[in-house]
């Protein structure tokens, strides 16, 4: 399996690229990893098979398959299908698989729902920064359950008159993308009407809600602010296929902008993606939108950007890193500015390894586009600072070796074999 980090060698893989090659083909866009992992925790919710297509191979999906199993599941799982029965479910999942990911956390919904008990990790420090769950724990709160932690474990449960309440998920970095999944997950199976205020937009949570609603779920509003969930008592077995993964679909976009002749992106939604494509296209960067295809290349005469990040439908902070990548070597100043994790800035003393020269200034990277970077040893440190470093090296000169490539293997499938196909020069090779 891919990414499998219960292979002892595999956390020794690197990725070697050399830049200079120009990409032309066509890229064939996974499903997103963001909308997969709810979606196959919502499966908890039925004693009934549901049946998952386009769920990308991926260590995070298969973390996320495990603790399924391990909760009393019974999983299948075959290219791009994941089939999953859980009869009996236990509503205690365990530490060691919940702390390697902490997307884990959006069992907790789905086990109150169905068992009226979860108890799960509290999830531990993250490279991105700080990510507290306050926001997970006073929505179920606010739905009536009791929440306690102790003991490093998050333990949830439901008490008599749960349901029926108005629920607002806002935070000072706007709205919780895996905490409306989790509250939307626990509410479908709670009597009388929730209404779920300052919901997350995001098109992951729309498409968790597509696959409750085949579930039998009554959910209107999803995509927008305000989520209202009508409870019913129980949920059936459904068939549902995720939708493309926006932030992938996104990172070979930046990587048809940095060394495409021509890049074509298929099966993707470019209706997820209009404010990185307007960003691009700003930028200088042809981009041609034809249905669910994509089509980018280099600029003749390309331009350094100001963004910001923002809930969607603004411009995603997972595709800050790759940006940042990009502007490294456009000319003038691009200035980009964090504003949901604002300490998700470790790509750049990497970049600046490979010749880049940016400057952090609190959550704003100003970044002063240099003509060429320059291959160096670097070091992944979370998933999409690794994707930024693979999209360097393929516009810098030499050879660029990314190191600790299991964090690009939690979200990115098959990378290498994508790029390769594009004509990049990149080979996985064991440190
Ligand atoms: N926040 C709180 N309290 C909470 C939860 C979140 O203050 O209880 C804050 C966070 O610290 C952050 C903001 O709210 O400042 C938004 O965080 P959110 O909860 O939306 O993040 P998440 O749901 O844990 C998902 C994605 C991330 C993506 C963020 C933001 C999944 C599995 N993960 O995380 O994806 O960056 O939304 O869009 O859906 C990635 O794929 O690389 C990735 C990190």
């Amino acid at each position: 399996m891919v990414g499998d980090p219960h292979f002892p060698d595999y956390f020794m893989h690197k990725l070697l690229v050399t830049g200079g090659s120009l990409l032309e083909g066509d890229v064939y866009v996974s499903g997103s990893k963001n909308s997969a992992l709810p979606i196959l925790a919502a499966t908890l919710l039925t004693r009934d098979q549901c049946v998952i297509h386009r769920v990308p191979d991926l260590s995070d999906t298969n973390y996320m398959t495990q603790i399924l199993a391990s909760l009393g599941a019974h999983v299948e799982r075959a290219s791009g299908t994941v089939m999953v029965e859980a009869e009996d479910v236990k509503s205690e999942a365990p530490y060691d698989l919940v702390r390697r990911m902490r997307a884990s956390i959006c069992v907790m919904g789905p086990l109150l729902g169905r068992t009226g008990e979860a108890m799960v990790s509290l999830p531990g420090g993250c490279v991105i920064g700080d990510r507290p769950v306050d926001l997970h724990l006073r929505g179920l709160e606010q739905l009536g359950a009791s929440v306690s932690v102790q003991g490093g474990n998050m333990h949830i449960k439901a008490v008599e008159g749960m349901g029926g309440r108005e629920v607002n998920m806002r935070g000072k970095h706007g709205s919780t993308v895996l905490g409306t999944d989790n509250l939307m997950m626990a509410a479908v199976l709670v009597p009388g009407t929730t209404v779920i205020e300052g919901a997350a937009m995001e098109p992951e949570v729309e498409d968790l809600a597509n696959f409750l609603i085949r579930m039998g779920a009554k959910i209107e509003g999803a995509g927008t602010r305000r989520i209202v969930i009508e409870g019913v008592r129980e949920l059936h077995g459904a068939e549902h296929t995720v939708i493309a993964d926006r932030i992938e679909a996104g990172t070979f976009l930046i990587a048809g902008a940095i060394a495409g002749k021509r890049v074509t992106l298929r099966r993707c939604c470019p209706e997820h993606m209009t404010a990185f494509l307007k960003t691009l296209t700003d930028s200088g960067y042809p981009v041609t939108v034809e249905g669910d295809s994509i089509t980018v290349s280099r600029a003749d005469n390309p331009r350094g950007g100001e963004i910001r990040t923002e809930p969607y439908p603004g411009f995603p902070t997972d595709m800050q890193a790759q940006f940042t990548a990009l502007y490294a070597s456009v000319p003038g100043i691009s200035v980009i500015t964090e504003t949901i994790f604002p300490q998700r800035f470790m790509h750049v003393p990497e970049l600046n390894r490979m010749g880049a020269q940016i400057t952090l200034e609190g959550a704003t990277a100003v970044i002063k586009g240099v003509p060429q970077l320059s291959g160096a040893p670097v070091m992944a440190s979370d998933l999409r600072a690794s994707a930024a470093l693979v999209l360097a090296g393929l516009g810098a000169e030499g050879e660029t070796e990314i190191n600790r490539l299991y964090h690009i293997d939690r979200g990115y499938e098959h990378i290498d074999d994508k790029l390769s196909r594009l004509g990049a020069n990149v080979r996985r090779v064991k440190a």
